[in-house]
């Protein structure tokens, strides 16, 4: 059975940010301890920016060797890496160039390929890799990375990385698939606002079949969400 996850309640979105990065931190150390590296998967959205911001600051950037971190994303939107809306380029602004991390730990989803080129160049990409830490955000209806409700890829079985056509947004994505989520040493979930309050309810009260959003559906070996007061205003 899945162990229960553990959930954190930060008093407003400032605070969650910094217990995410102290979580982090902690979690990264301990697989460079345990194995020498640690493999790191990062958020897309918005969510995660303040967390990544307070991470590149020089006290808190001291704290973590870099060197020892190789960086993924657990989804990216088919756009090329220069483009505002790529998960790529929000990661490299915020936290990646103020670390100096070295290129070669840096393995970006190509969003500026064919979708599903891109997601068979993302499957060699981290064939072997086990995960140490999925950091994870969560949309309004539930979705998680781009593992929208409904989608087929949902239901994808034998690949870690999948291209999925998201018809709401007219558009293409490449995410990581619930195997390879599932697969991770440690998921964490990075949730804030109100507005996501009602899905965080019904996934972690278990309200409402809950279970059929993919947010839900994520259950790793350790699964932890962080929150902010509001997103846990229904708990
Ligand atoms: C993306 C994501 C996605 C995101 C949620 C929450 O690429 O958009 O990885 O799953 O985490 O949509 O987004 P916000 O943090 O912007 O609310």
């Amino acid at each position: 059975m899945d162990a229960s996850p553990e959930i954190h309640t930060a008093f407003d979105a400032a605070d969650l940010a910094w217990d995410v990065s102290a979580a982090l931190i902690r979690i990264a150390q301990e697989a460079i301890q345990a194995r020498g590296v640690c493999h790191l998967a990062l958020s897309g959205g918005s969510t995660p920016i303040p967390a990544y911001a307070l991470l590149a600051l020089p006290e808190w950037r001291a704290r973590l060797d870099w060197s020892k971190v190789q960086v993924y994303w657990g989804d990216e939107r088919c756009v090329p890496p220069d483009h505002p809306q790529s998960n790529y380029l929000n990661a490299k602004t915020s936290l990646l160039d103020p670390v100096k991390i070295p290129p070669t730990n840096v393995h970006r989803i190509k969003g500026e390929l064919p979708p599903a080129e891109a997601a068979q160049d993302y499957e060699r990409e981290i064939a072997g890799i086990t995960f140490d830490l999925i950091l994870l955000g969560m949309g309004d209806d539930g979705h998680t990375a781009s593992l929208f409700p409904g989608t087929p890829i949902l239901l994808e079985q034998s690949r870690r990385v999948a291209e999925v056509y998201v018809p709401h947004l007219d558009s293409w994505r490449v995410s990581l698939t619930l195997s390879t989520l599932n697969s991770a040493r440690t998921v964490m979930f990075m949730v804030s606002g109100a507005t996501k309050a009602d899905r965080i309810q019904e996934i972690l009260k278990n309200e409402g079949g809950a279970n059929a959003l993919p947010a839900g559906l994520v259950r790793p070996t350790r699964l932890i969400w962080m929150l902010d007061r509001e997103a846990a205003g229904r708990l």
